[in-house]
């Protein structure tokens, strides 16, 4: 596991998952390595990956783990990037089906920065039939360049937070400032302002509506104290899926099953 930005969930799930398998693993940081002296990445995933069976990597730019990938002999996993974040949505949509059955054909409203939580969610959207509805403050929706051709079907674009979220089985939110971005915080807490999933923000949506966070939170930012331990809350099952979910991926990762 290379960790390049901080992390509480991703590592504690795959390190416990690893080892509930029975496996074990090796926790790096940029500065531990010879990364941190400007060892290419492309070298360092060939020497890593004739050493271990899988190998997992939360860093900056996309770009970074699809080199990593490209030259490694053993899959990659993805623990957060700049622009994605696909074991939080894995987690996240078992979550929905465990608490409410498909998710196919429901509606989840996405709350605030377009970021690598909501470009996941829509990949998920693609994938598994549902609507995504995505309100972000001016300046930080979606990049009309990442929106495939079609995308409307499964995609709506609301100026209004409150208009996203009316009617929507899954209301969803995310940090204003995620890592990488801290120089903009105090520029961001002002323009985000109105974009706070309430108590009245939930009563728009429908009666048996979830809530959704991937954590950490910020109560009294993106999402009120009310809701975040409100009874539409389902955070702690959604972090524990974490572990679940990654174990059943690093199983299909290794054992090549082509279908359960
Ligand atoms: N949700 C999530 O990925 O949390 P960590 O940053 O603590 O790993
Ligand atoms: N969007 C957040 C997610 C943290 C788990 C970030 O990238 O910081």
């Amino acid at each position: 596991m290379v960790f390049e930005k901080q992390s509480t969930r991703t590592r504690v799930s795959f390190e416990a998952g690893i080892h509930q398998m029975g496996g074990s693993s090796i926790n790096l940081t940029r500065g531990d390595t010879q990364l941190g002296r400007g060892e290419p990445i492309e070298d360092v995933a060939r020497v890593i990956s004739r050493m271990v069976d899988l190998v997992m990597i939360r860093t900056y730019d996309q770009s970074i783990i699809e080199r990593f990938a490209d030259f490694s002999r053993v899959p990659v996993i993805n623990g957060l990037t700049d622009q994605y974040h696909p074991c939080q949505i894995l987690a996240d949509i078992y979550t929905f089906i465990e608490h409410r059955h498909s998710i196919e054909g429901r509606t989840v409203a996405w709350i605030g920065d377009a970021n690598n939580m909501c470009y996941t969610w829509l990949q998920a959207a693609r994938l598994f039939g549902f609507k995504l509805h995505v309100s972000a403050p001016s300046g930080y929706g979606l990049d009309p360049e990442r929106i495939a051709k079609g995308e409307e079907v499964h995609l709506s674009v609301f100026d209004d937070p409150m208009e996203a979220a009316h009617g929507a089985h899954l209301v969803t939110t995310d940090v204003w400032t995620s890592m990488g971005f801290e120089d903009e915080t105090d520029e961001r807490k002002k323009d985000f302002v109105d974009f706070q999933v309430d108590e009245e923000m939930m009563a728009l949506a429908d009666t048996d509506a979830l809530f959704m966070h991937c954590l950490p939170a910020h109560r009294g930012e993106e999402v009120s104290a009310e809701v975040l331990e409100g009874h539409q809350s389902v955070v702690w099952d959604e972090a524990e899926n974490r572990l679940h979910v990654q174990k059943a991926l690093m199983e299909y990762l290794l054992l090549g099953y082509q279908s359960a």
